[in-house]
């Protein structure tokens, strides 16, 4: 396991130099609660940046072409679309009110000139089209520019309607709703490499979907028992894998996770494969089930490995080993002692994300006073860095941060007792191909890159 967590980051010459690129949101201290993050996420090729938020907003941001004659301003993400994707509702049957938050945003890859894209609230999936339109029809015969209707008798030659430039307008329209197939809240939405079909989950059940049928789903996992007396587990997240259509996986309150395949069977009760880490009986306590509670699992870009979050570590796991990660990063190990108020301040159920860098070499995870955590697979080293206004100047360089674990404390160090755990990062997102990062920090999103030569 790679450093106590502190950000054991020697200065070296090799390490990746991050530095502040852009940050979006307003600078307001009274953050409005519909403007809340709740998803960020890159398309396939990185050039879009689509985040969501709790008012049920989705904003795309575009990177705008780099500039030959200014080598050092890459290309920085301008706002392309910002549409509401869900409105807020109320379930009759269940006196319950459906909040309108994204939950999750999924890109579908390109095909065509419109970009597609997945977007749900806890119970709700919807498949929006963004399209671009840059021309209008002018020279219609049976209504005039204004668009209203003319008399027919005073119509006395026909003219051929014509299309003239204008202003780029950037449409965003509903094209499926996937509606009513989950009793419980919607955590994760995957879309299969085979483009046709995607992956929805709740707490209990996992359904899988064709893009094109809003109107039925297949049930493809079902953990709800006949008493729900007997419940002592939930469906936390779930994934397809990146190149094989037919398995997927997901992962549990229980810190486990499930390989299933679906060519077994219809219904992947049975799992093909069951990653779980043995338990240290010695560091056991009333916590330890809920810290181990899976936040996050992602696959690695290249199909080999998986990544999976809980509430002290991030682990990364071989799919052709079982019994234990290959890797586990302490993410903010200072924090077990002090599970106690976290429990009392809920923040011990807060759900962090993690993320791949696009060759597989490098993950990303948040944690709390607006930090976020990198480790190198490869040279085993870490980093906490920070999401903040202060150090927001055109790359400006972001200064390691190390929180002292106890004990004297030394320059440059923050106290565990002063870190702010109403900031927290929950959500980032990695570029795909670039070393180009996401970072949500409440209301505002924070774009850091590598410091180019
Ligand atoms: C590139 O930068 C130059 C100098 O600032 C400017 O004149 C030019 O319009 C820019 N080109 C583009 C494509 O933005
Ligand atoms: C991502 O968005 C960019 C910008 O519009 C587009 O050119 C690219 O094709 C998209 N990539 C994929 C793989 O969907």
């Amino acid at each position: 396991s790679a450093g106590a967590g502190g950000g054991g980051c020697p200065a070296s010459g090799n390490d990746l130099q991050w530095c502040f690129s852009q940050v979006k949101g307003a600078i307001d201290e009274d953050v409005a609660e519909a403007d809340i993050i709740s998803t960020v996420e890159f398309n396939y090729s990185g050039d879009l940046l689509a985040t969501g938020d709790k008012g049920g907003r989705v904003v795309i941001f575009q990177r705008e072409q780099e500039n030959k004659s200014h080598p050092h301003s890459r290309g920085e993400y301008n706002v392309y679309s910002t549409f509401q994707s869900h409105e807020p509702e109320f379930d009759y049957l269940k006196s319950l009110e459906i909040e309108e938050k994204i939950n999750k945003i999924r890109w579908l890859p390109q095909q065509n000139a419109a970009h597609f894209l997945l977007s749900t609230n806890d119970k709700t999936i919807k498949l929006w089209k963004i399209s671009e339109r840059d021309k209008r029809a002018e020279g219609y015969n049976l209504k005039d520019e204004d668009g209203r209707l003319r008399d027919p008798f005073r119509i006395t030659a026909l003219r051929v309607p014509i299309l003239k430039p204008m202003d780029l307008m950037v449409e965003a329209s509903p094209r499926r709703i996937f509606a009513n197939a989950h009793t419980y809240h919607i955590n994760s939405i995957s879309v299969n490499s085979d483009h046709e079909t995607y992956l929805s989950a709740d707490d209990l059940r996992i359904n899988l979907w064709h893009l094109e049928i809003t109107d039925r789903s297949f049930n493809i996992v079902d953990i709800k028992p006949a008493n729900m007396e007997e419940l002592t587990e939930v469906i936390t997240a779930a994934e397809f894998h990146p190149h094989q259509c037919n398995v997927f996986v997901y992962s549990s309150s229980k810190g486990t996770i499930r390989l299933c395949d679906m060519r077994s069977s219809a219904l992947c009760d049975r799992h093909s494969k069951f990653f779980e880490e043995p338990e240290d009986p010695s560091s056991r306590s009333f916590f330890s089930e809920i810290i181990s509670s899976i936040s996050d699992v992602k696959f690695s870009h290249s199909g080999r490995y998986m990544m999976t979050r809980d509430y002290l570590s991030v682990k990364v796991w071989d799919l052709n080993m079982e019994s234990r990660p290959v890797e586990t990063h302490q993410v903010h190990e200072y924090l077990r002692s002090k599970l106690c108020s976290l429990y009392e301040n809920d923040c011990i159920f807060d759900k962090f994300e993690c993320c791949w860098n696009g060759p597989d070499s490098a993950i990303m995870t948040g944690s709390y006073n607006n930090f976020f955590r990198m480790f190198d697979r490869n040279t085993r080293r870490d980093v906490t860095l920070e999401a903040s206004r202060e150090n927001s100047k055109p790359r400006a360089s972001l200064k390691p941060r190390r929180v002292c674990p106890g004990g004297k404390r030394k320059k440059d160090e923050i106290s565990v007792d002063s870190l702010d755990f109403n900031k927290k990062i929950l959500h980032t997102a990695w570029h795909p191909n670039d070393n180009i990062i996401a970072v949500a920090a409440t209301n505002n999103l924070y774009i850091f890159q590598d410091k180019v030569n």
